[in-house]
């Protein structure tokens, strides 16, 4: 039956699973899946806190960073008010807009990234929050600590800044931005993680937000009552101590992106330089994205048509493990 499995490369999971503690962690407390979870995890929010340096009031759990971006809308944009992030970027930030009944204004991206230059045209009085991800999903490129300290600078406090980091552990540039750094002096910034990318818990559905006392107080008021599962936020707290995990899984990519960039180009795709878990393929016709997405498929290797993100010519293929990924360059040479 294994000759039938698919390979997943289309939702940016890690290809190399869970850490073994994390996954201890499950088996042991399955057993009181009858019980409510905590409403608010203490010990997981000041275990985090220690690693960001800030106070446990300041972090935010959720189901799933999307959880998250759904109660920033909920919280903070009002009628008539209106969101503003990038064309080419994370879709949920405009589904939920919508969902909530609020515009959502994109911004172009410059080079494939979310240049935060380019949202100072869309700022109007009606903005309220602003989304930014880094590395941008599906480009994977990022934008430098001095891009957003400028942005932060020039943008008016009363809008909330939303930097959203899920893939922040994959990045090796380092000037990408020290974010926690930057809230210390703009109050109005967010920063969002996630724990379904390296960590690998995407099925358990959580994740967190870093945020002033008072935007931290607002969003937490607004959750669903033990939104939380119990199983969550058990693992969570394992996968955030196995180190060695996330550094091996981090090291890996690093390689496997390297060779994947290194051999696309080679063969003449067109592609850029990826600082997250996935590479970005785009094409001069359907005709040439569709052969890619079909040689794929039909040896069970399932990869994301950035249709879904309102790109028809592009393509976004999660970095698997050597193996899988040495496949995908002989199938496709
Ligand atoms: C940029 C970005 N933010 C957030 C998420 C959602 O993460 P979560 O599973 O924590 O809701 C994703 C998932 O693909 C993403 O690409």
């Amino acid at each position: 039956m294994t000759g039938l499995k698919m390979t997943k490369l289309s939702s940016n999971e890690n290809c190399y699973g869970c850490s073994q503690m994390a996954r201890d962690a499950i088996l042991l407390n399955y057993q009181d899946a009858h019980l409510y979870p905590e409403l608010h995890p203490h010990a997981l929010k000041e275990q985090l806190a220690q690693k960001y340096g800030v106070r446990s009031r300041n972090i935010v759990l959720g189901a799933g960073s999307v959880g998250i971006i759904n109660n920033l809308i909920l919280s903070f944009v009002g009628n008539g008010e209106e969101v503003l992030t990038f064309e080419n970027s994370f879709i949920a930030y405009g589904q939920l807009s919508h969902i909530h009944n609020h515009s959502c204004h994109f911004a172009p991206l410059a080079d494939l990234s979310c240049d935060p230059v380019n949202l100072m045209s869309y700022i109007n009085d009606k903005t309220k929050l602003i989304f930014i991800a880094n590395p941008n999903n599906p480009t994977g490129t990022i934008i430098t600590h001095a891009q957003l300290q400028a942005f932060l600078e020039s943008v008016p406090e009363r809008i909330v800044v939303v930097i959203d980091e899920a893939y922040a552990e994959y990045v090796t540039d380092p000037s990408f931005p020290n974010s926690v750094n930057l809230q210390a002096r703009h109050s109005n910034l967010v920063i969002l993680h996630s724990f379904s990318k390296i960590y690998g818990l995407a099925g358990l559905r959580i994740g967190f937000a870093i945020a002033e006392n008072d935007i931290a107080a607002e969003l937490t008021h607004c959750q669903i009552p033990f939104s939380l599962n119990y199983l969550s936020y058990h693992a969570a707290s394992c996968a955030l101590e196995d180190t060695r995990f996330i550094d091996d899984s981090a090291g890996r990519n690093d390689i496997q992106r390297k060779y994947l960039e290194t051999e696309f180009r080679r063969m003449g795709y067109n592609t850029i330089a990826t600082q997250s878990n996935f590479i970005y393929l785009w094409f001069d016709t359907d005709a040439e994205k569709v052969k890619v997405y079909d040689i794929l498929l039909s040896n069970r290797i399932i990869i994301c048509d950035l249709k879904v993100f309102g790109q028809e010519l592009a393509l976004r293929i999660t970095i698997g493990d050597q193996e899988t990924n040495t496949r995908i360059i002989e199938l496709l040479s």
